[in-house]
């Protein structure tokens, strides 16, 4: 139910305009890709496909999967416009079995905070899954706080360290003042 609750929230997020979408990537994501040798990426929840360009701009071979069917068609549609050639999965990240291989950075951007617990341990599951070996999990999100909004706890960051190394962590604020948190996590 609550799981219902969050993709209709999404979904009527795509019908207006979100505020996350501003088609403008993240100087944390520009500043990775400019000192990495580019691979194969996986964009969880890529929302309308800002990050898949950016990744392609920096030539790297990217897939993307988002749970909302008009997000997915405004990043194809972006996507052609820049005749870029890219898949973008219409999907649940949790149970799509069109993600196949293994990526070299598996980047989640607004996605992995907002799952209930329960889905926030089988999705680790599924990056440890699909991350190459010496592969990056670059994430952020919101911190959860007192509210009840959900966000990523301590617990959530040291289950990550536990299947991943961390190379960073910088906490700072988003939307509203929302405490947040950039990660880098490293496959050994
Ligand atoms: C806050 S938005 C961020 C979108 C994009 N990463 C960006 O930075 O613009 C989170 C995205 O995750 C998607 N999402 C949430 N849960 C998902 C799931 N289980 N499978 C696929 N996409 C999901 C939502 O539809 C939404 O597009």
């Amino acid at each position: 139910m609550k799981s219902i609750k969050r993709k209709y929230h999404f979904f009527r997020s795509y019908h207006a305009d979100p505020p996350w979408d501003t088609n403008v990537s993240p100087p944390e994501l520009i500043n990775f890709l400019t000192y990495r040798l580019p691979g194969r990426a996986l964009d969880i929840g890529c929302g309308t496909g800002t990050n898949l360009i950016c990744l392609a701009e920096h030539g790297w071979q990217a897939e993307g999967i988002d749970y909302i069917r008009e997000a997915v068609r405004k990043a194809r549609r972006k996507l052609q416009d820049k005749k870029l050639v890219l898949s973008v999965y219409y999907g649940d990240f949790l149970t799509s079995t069109r993600l196949q291989g293994y990526y070299d950075l598996i980047l989640d951007i607004g996605c992995y905070h907002s799952l209930p617990d329960e889905d926030k341990r089988s999705y680790e599951k599924k990056i440890t899954n699909l991350l190459a070996r010496q592969g990056y999990l670059l994430m952020h999100g919101y911190l959860k706080s007192d509210s009840p909004r959900r966000g990523i706890t301590q617990k959530d960051i040291e289950l990550l360290s536990t299947r991943f190394r961390m190379d960073f962590a910088e906490r700072g604020t988003g939307l509203h003042e929302r405490p947040s948190i950039w990660m880098l996590f490293r496959r050994e």
